[in-house]
């Protein structure tokens, strides 16, 4: 027989050598919510292991993540206040704009990524300026331009707007270049479903709507070319990076960026994907530990630059015994 694929199976040297994909710790970005406050440590029920932090007793996290050699963080803040239009986002003084002074202070070789958007930060639980009961797109624009420049004043290393509004990677770019900050990049969340896959993190973070849900910004998960206008989109108003959310049930998706876009491309490994691999290992029903480095694999095999995963510190741990 001509054609036997079993030959370079056959032993581990051979496998190697023909491996087409890798997972490495370089690829990891480490999200961590911040909470406004004193002595928080609190895990997150639907996401064994994960944690809500204040800044004084964030450091042991940090000093972790460092140690493991996981280059980047990416910050969500929770604040002690919210108003109808998440004006806390854009105070010099705010959580987010605290953690960052922090970090990058104490701990100067991490890059530092902000979330921006306002979810978290709107009594209403929604991404921007409420009117008539949907988003409205370009007042909220306005306020995002604040918030970037809030962000980048503090010393943040990269924003990655998150709200799926038209026309925000223009707006953040302008007002970045406008304010003396040419060279901060921009991580867009360009192409994000509408998902049941944020469950836990709507927990973990307090951003869960108040009425209604996203699908008049965020995208519907049956559409594939949308995605493609979403990218162009982004790609034509300057995002340095395309990111495409949840990872998992849209590899399609991520294929798609990679093949028709020369930016990195980056995947979000979000809260549900996380927490249906804890809960089925829990129950022993699957082996844990080889799901999760499998999936991860799977998107960069899908073509995923950069992963944005809640197993970054237990990806790290496993990748140094081997
Ligand atoms: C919005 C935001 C969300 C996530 C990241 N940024 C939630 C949403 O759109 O409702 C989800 C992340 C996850 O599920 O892990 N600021």
């Amino acid at each position: 027989m001509i054609n036997r694929t079993r030959r370079l199976r056959k032993t581990e040297g051979i496998r190697r050598l023909v491996r087409e994909n890798k997972l490495t710790v370089d690829d990891l970005i480490y999200p961590l919510f911040i909470e406004e406050g004193e002595n928080i440590e609190t895990e997150i029920v639907s996401m064994p292991g994960i944690k809500r932090f204040s800044l004084d007793k964030i450091s042991k996290e940090l000093d972790e993540v460092v140690e493991l050699d996981i280059p980047a963080v990416l910050l969500f803040g929770i604040p002690t206040s919210k108003d109808d239009t998440g004006s806390e986002t854009w105070n010099d003084n705010g959580i987010m704009q605290q953690a960052v002074r922090f970090i990058k202070k104490n701990y100067p070789s991490l890059y530092v990524i902000t979330d921006v958007c306002f979810c978290e930060y709107t009594s209403h639980g929604h991404c921007g300026i409420i009117h008539d009961n949907d988003v409205e797109n370009d007042a909220t624009l306005v306020n995002l331009a604040k918030q970037v420049v809030s962000h980048a004043k503090a010393g943040v290393d990269m924003v990655a707007p998150s709200g799926m509004m038209d026309g925000m990677i223009q707006t953040i770019r302008e007002a970045l270049d406008n304010t003396g900050f040419p060279n901060l990049p921009i991580m867009s969340y360009a192409v994000k479903y509408s998902s049941a896959f944020y469950g836990p993190f709507r927990d973990a973070a307090d951003s869960a709507p108040t009425f209604g849900d996203r699908r008049t910004y965020q995208m519907d998960p049956s559409n594939r070319d949308e995605g493609m206008r979403e990218a162009t989109f982004d790609d034509q108003e300057g995002a340095d990076i395309l990111m495409v959310k949840p990872a998992l049930s849209y590899l399609d998706i991520i294929r798609d960026l990679k093949n028709n876009f020369d930016r990195p491309i980056a995947c979000y490994n979000v809260s549900g994907e996380y927490a249906m691999i804890k809960a089925a290992a829990e129950k022993g029903w699957i082996d844990g530990e080889r799901v999760m480095m499998e999936s991860l694999l799977s998107m960069k095999r899908a073509g995923a630059d950069i992963i944005i995963t809640y197993f970054a510190k237990e990806v790290a741990k496993v990748l140094l015994k081997k």
